[in-house]
């Protein structure tokens, strides 16, 4: 199987937020696609070591932000690089709340969807969730941001100095597992994610 075949997928890029009690979290994903009209449902993918998994396991209701062409990595990096178990990624943040009361993307998104989960199946890495969509509401109309996009725009390059440094290892940008070794077989892809050799970055020696 050639799994480069397997990146030809498109996808989008988007802020999943969801609501347990008084516990509030979101993290970056790029799964999500229309399974069903009338009602309409969505299918959305999280991995299951992200604590939004656990919040969205715990309420069955969140808010997609539909991220678009003016996302900033800072976003990104604010939603999708650090876990809302180590951080309230939310403490500083004025955004408007959905009709679940869950917080969404007020910038750098052109719309919103708030789902309820109907349906759910455990894939091993990720749990698959199929949700009933509740309410939509476009934002603005810029365009939306595709995974591609993010991949060749948004996400910054390696800096040249540290390519000076002898690579020690590779660190995949989606769920922060670090291969050791400095060479990354060319179809590797990561135990805990399952994404591919696109998505990690070198580490330098120290
Ligand atoms: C571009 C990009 C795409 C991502 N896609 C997904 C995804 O589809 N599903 C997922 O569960 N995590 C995805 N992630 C990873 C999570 O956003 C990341 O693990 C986050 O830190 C989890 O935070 P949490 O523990 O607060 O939920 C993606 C991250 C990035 C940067």
């Amino acid at each position: 199987m050639d799994k480069k075949a397997i990146y030809k997928l498109s996808y989008g890029v988007f802020m999943l937020s969801t609501r347990s009690g008084e516990k509030v979290n979101g993290c970056i994903t790029n799964t999500c696609m229309q399974v069903a009209g009338n009602p309409v449902r969505v299918a959305i993918s999280v991995l299951n070591t992200n604590y939004t998994c656990d919040l969205l396991k715990e309420s069955g209701i969140f808010a997609l932000s539909i991220l678009d062409q003016t996302c900033s990595f800072a976003t990104i990096k604010h939603f999708g690089f650090q876990s809302g178990r180590d951080v309230d990624k939310f403490a500083d943040l004025q955004m408007p709340k959905d009709c679940n009361d869950i917080p969404y993307m007020g910038w750098n998104a052109c719309a919103v969807i708030s789902g309820k989960v109907v349906e759910q199946q455990d894939l091993g890495t990720h749990t698959l969730f199929i949700a009933e969509v509740v309410d939509a509401k476009l934002i603005n109309e810029n365009a939306p941001l595709t995974y591609a996009d993010y991949q060749t725009k948004v996400k910054p390059k390696a800096e040249p100095k540290a390519q000076d440094k002898k690579i020690v290892g590779w660190r995949c940008r989606i769920c922060n597992y670090v291969y050791e070794g400095s060479e990354l077989p060319a179809d590797f892809t990561c135990p805990i994610c399952g994404h591919g050799v696109e998505d990690f970055e070198p580490v330098y020696e120290a």
